[in-house]
């Protein structure tokens, strides 16, 4: 459903993406960990088609981005937190914006709202300003505008992060609902506790390199560790120890 090839990044000459491939399928939840700075949401910029990679490609259910960005995107939701909510607009209007942006028809833009209002509990903040809401809120408004189009692919960065247990825990279960209805799913997170709940495989990222990736219960057992918390450090300690390829 999402295929990363060979995906590389440079900003001037830093190598910030070494080489990333990984997939996600349909009805999967894949976890990307990874410390701050390892370039989870540089690859996810890239999925997007709002930064060209150095080398490399993303396909989006079948569409090369850099080849045919305006139907990748069509197919990709991508919200990364709250960042992008214009303020002065309320969650109804900035959803009925973008709605025109991919060009929905009047009538299956009303249909969406009503469906995206309902499966994240948007209701009464519909028609309250985006910078009146709170971080859990607006992170909800972030991601109902993502899904508002249907698409089969979601990217959603770090979703979780400021939200208490039960906004958290609302979140993932969307997700889990998402996964169900066979959206392939790819998502950040530093939690993770929330990772190993909800993914069905991850990827570890380290200084622009998938370092491993699987299923967090075999991951656990290759690494002798109790928790995937544990497996990540342990990774980190190996990888950190040997020259990275992010290294000069
Ligand atoms: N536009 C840019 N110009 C130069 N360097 C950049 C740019 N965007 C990102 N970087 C660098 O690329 C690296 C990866 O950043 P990225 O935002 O992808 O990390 P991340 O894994 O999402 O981290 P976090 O967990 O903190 O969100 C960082 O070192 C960052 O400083
Ligand atoms: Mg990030």
């Amino acid at each position: 459903m999402i295929r990363f090839q060979g995906l590389e990044k440079r900003f001037a000459d830093v190598r910030v993406l070494t080489g990333i491939s990984l997939e996600v399928s349909q009805g999967e939840i894949y976890g990307l960990i990874g410390p701050n700075g390892a370039g989870k949401t540089t690859t996810f910029r890239i999925a997007a088609g709002l930064l060209r990679p150095t080398a490399g490609t993303v396909q989006v259910a079948g569409v090369d981005v850099a080849a045919a960005p305006e139907q990748a995107k069509a197919r990709l939701g991508f919200s990364t937190g709250s960042a992008g909510l214009y303020g002065r607009l309320t969650a109804r209007e900035q959803l009925e914006y973008f709605g025109e942006l991919h060009r929905m028809s009047a009538a299956r833009l009303r249909q969406r709202i009503d469906e995206v209002a309902e499966a994240l509990d948007l209701g009464r903040l519909l028609d309250r300003r985006c910078e009146r809401l709170s971080t859990g809120e607006k992170q909800r408004v972030a991601i109902a505008r993502a899904m508002l189009h249907d698409p089969p692919v979601l990217i959603l960065d770090e979703p979780t992060s400021g939200l208490d247990v039960l906004a958290g825990r609302f979140l993932r279960d969307y997700v889990l609902r998402a996964r169900d209805q066979g959206k392939a799913i790819l998502f950040s997170s530093h939690y993770l506790a929330e990772a190993e709940l909800l993914c069905d495989r991850v990827g570890f990222l380290h200084k622009g390199s998938l370092v491993r990736e699987g299923r967090p219960l075999d991951l656990k057992t290759e690494l002798e560790a109790a928790t995937l918390e544990e497996t990540f450090l342990k990774l980190i300690a190996g990888a950190s120890s040997s020259p990275g390829p992010a290294s000069p």
